[in-house]
């Protein structure tokens, strides 16, 4: 221990600094042991479970770089995959304040980094841990009467958010409802069965008879044996609410954005999240101004996509990660032209700026340095 602390204050030193300038400490560290860094955030893979055919559970050791984070945040993970670095968001399920974090991260067909997990995550393995964000998270005071509710790999944050509770032995009420494909697919089913003084109920939209189409029945709500934990039928609905809580003080609701905008029908409070990026519409009348991307020949006429995809759409590669103005991987410096915001709708016109090309449309020309 007093080792590791000496260690620790060495490397902090402005004389190391000095020493290992102008590349920083950091990368002399790493040749020792990748996660032995002083400034970047990483994990190494302690455990590996694959409890569902979709999905993958990894238990992370993060270094003394990682800032911890509230349950529901979110944190930026990057992984080399065929010599380059990507990143992505993910959904710590552990509770908040445990020294290993657990990530489940769910299996897209074609999915870059979802994919690459799914089939060689191992123990030993070692990622990045960066950027901890994110506002879906419960308020200090905690609500009387919480109400969870996920769809798919959504159960992420949720589950830290229960497990937290658990943990400081919550005395409110709470009911949690997770839909999932089918009972196979559902995550920490066995886990929530067992959770004490938690109302779980699960739903499946897709039966083994509909040949794997999603029910679109609202359905009654069915309890099963036990009033504690029981099955429901079909898509959240009114019958679902009154099933699980009636009235509840707090909502949220982390999922695809069909599961989102039914629950908001019914309880237009509820705090959401989505995982799934916004289709944002193409304006009928771009702007058609001159688009330079900097550091390639390439420019293009505006068509009124965002920057990102018209760099994609013209060959080249930005960094991307979430494409929905979270992770902050796709930052570019914009060194002229003015540029819209589509989140908040702000106009930006400065010489020289940071942007988020994801979720940036150009108002007229524009240059990017990628
Ligand atoms: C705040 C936040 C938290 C999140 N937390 C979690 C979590 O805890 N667990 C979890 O599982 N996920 C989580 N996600 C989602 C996660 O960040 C990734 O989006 C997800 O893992 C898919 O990444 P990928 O690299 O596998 O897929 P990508 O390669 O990014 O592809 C995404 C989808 O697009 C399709 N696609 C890719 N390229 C093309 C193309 N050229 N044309 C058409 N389609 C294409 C793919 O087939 C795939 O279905 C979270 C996202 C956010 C924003
Ligand atoms: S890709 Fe995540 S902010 Fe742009």
């Amino acid at each position: 221990m007093f080792t590791q602390t000496l260690t620790r204050r060495v490397l902090g030193s402005s004389l190391v600094d000095l020493l290992t300038g102008p590349h920083g400490v950091d990368r002399y560290t790493e040749l020792v042991s990748p996660t032995w860094t002083r400034n970047d955030a990483r994990a190494r893979v302690v455990a590996v479970r694959r409890s569902t055919p979709r999905s993958v559970t990894l238990l992370l050791e993060p270094n003394d770089a990682f800032p911890g984070f509230k349950s529901g945040q979110h944190v930026n993970l990057s992984v080399d995959i065929d010599g380059r670095r990507r990143t992505r968001c993910y959904s710590p399920a552990s509770a908040e304040g445990q020294r290993l974090i657990e990530l489940t991260i769910g299996r897209h067909d074609g999915g870059l980094v979802s994919e690459h997990l799914y089939r060689n995550a191992r123990p030993g393995m070692v990622v990045g841990l960066e950027k901890v964000g994110g506002d879906f998270v419960l308020p200090a005071i905690r609500p009387r009467r919480i109400l969870l509710i996920s769809g798919g790999s959504g159960i992420t944050p949720v589950m830290s958010m229960l497990r937290t509770l658990q943990a400081e032995q919550y005395a409110g009420r709470v009911s949690f409802i997770h839909y999932a494909r089918s009972r196979e697919e559902a995550c920490y089913h066995d886990e929530l069965a067992a959770m004490p003084r938690v109302q779980v109920l699960h739903g499946y939209t897709r039966t083994a008879n509909d040949g794997g189409s999603a029910r679109l029945d609202g359905g009654e709500a069915k309890l099963g044996p036990s009033q504690e934990h029981g099955d429901l039928q079909g898509y959240f609905s009114a019958e679902h609410l009154e099933a699980a809580m009636p009235n509840p003080d707090a909502v949220y609701v982390c999922g695809p954005p069909a599961l989102v905008a039914a629950v908001r029908e019914q309880c237009p409070d509820a705090i959401s999240e989505s995982f799934v990026p916004p289709v944002f519409t193409v304006p009928a009348n771009p702007s058609g101004g001159q688009v330079s991307f900097l550091g390639s020949t390439v420019s293009v006429v505006d068509d009124g996509r965002t920057l990102l995809e018209q760099a994609e759409a013209a060959g080249l590669q930005p960094v991307s990660g979430c494409r929905m103005g979270i992770c902050h991987s796709c930052t570019c410096r914009k060194t002229g032209g003015a540029v819209r915001n589509l989140i908040t709708g702000a106009i930006s016109t400065a010489e020289s700026e940071d942007i988020q090309i994801c979720v940036s449309v150009p108002v007229g020309d524009v240059e990017i340095d990628l």
